[in-house]
């Protein structure tokens, strides 16, 4: 990454219907009322290739695993190196970055189903892929995810199904052992409230 990064870069994860939203946006409004200037960007991202994910994640067409890790790949470098509204711009502009969803969903997500070493390589060893400052997973049981995306949409994406979210959530904690002496990552217990978990996820950042 360049020397001349001057803003954090901030990463939420977590399964789908954990909360990463409203974190967010409270982690947006604390940074903000310090004086940090931030940038919220997710993935995927709202290019054409993020057009071309949802469509794979709504089932249809149907993509293999390996297909989608590799087009979340390209839609994930695109991000970074954007020359106007990349990760790499905004950091460098002096930006808080703080990003819904990033490479631990692919290892995660894609990997429950393909290669996880050939997906966590390719990431890990992309050159324009930026390393986060800090990885913050709110951990919600898959069973409450379910019952918030139930009760949020009429629609669910490949991944929303209990039995799926919870191979998820395990490979994201195989994912974190396996890569927590490299990464920093923060598992926050996200069944608590919003203000909580809010409260837990400053006192983090205070100290990066
Ligand atoms: P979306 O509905 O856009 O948002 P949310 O994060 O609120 O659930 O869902 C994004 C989906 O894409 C989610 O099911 C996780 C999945 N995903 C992957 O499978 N791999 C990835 O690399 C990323 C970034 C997301």
């Amino acid at each position: 990454m360049s020397s001349a990064k001057k803003g954090r870069f901030i990463v939420f994860e977590g399964l789908d219907g954990s909360g990463k939203g409203t974190q967010i946006r409270l982690l947006e409004k604390r940074l903000s009322e310090i004086g940090r200037s931030v940038a919220l960007t997710a993935e995927p991202t709202d290019s054409a290739l993020g057009g071309i994910i949802r469509d794979a994640l709504s089932g249809d067409p149907v993509r293999s695993p390996s297909e989608l890790a590799a087009i979340f790949l390209s839609d994930r470098i695109r991000h970074c190196s954007d020359k106007k509204k990349g990760i790499k711009v905004l950091l460098e502009s002096g930006k808080d970055v703080i990003c819904d969803r990033y490479y631990f969903s692919s290892f995660a997500y894609q990997g429950i189903d393909t290669d996880i070493d050939w997906v966590i390589d390719m990431n890990l060893n992309c050159p324009e892929i930026i390393r986060p400052d800090i990885c913050i997973f709110l951990d919600v049981d898959p069973d409450t995810c379910m019952e918030r995306i139930d009760s949020s949409r009429a629609f669910t994406e490949i991944y929303e199904k209990a039995s799926t979210l919870s191979r998820i959530r395990k490979r994201f904690f195989d994912v974190f052992e396996r890569l927590g002496d490299t990464e920093n990552i923060m598992i926050v217990d996200a069944s608590r409230s919003p203000e909580e978990i809010s409260e837990e996820i400053a006192n983090a950042l205070s100290r990066l």
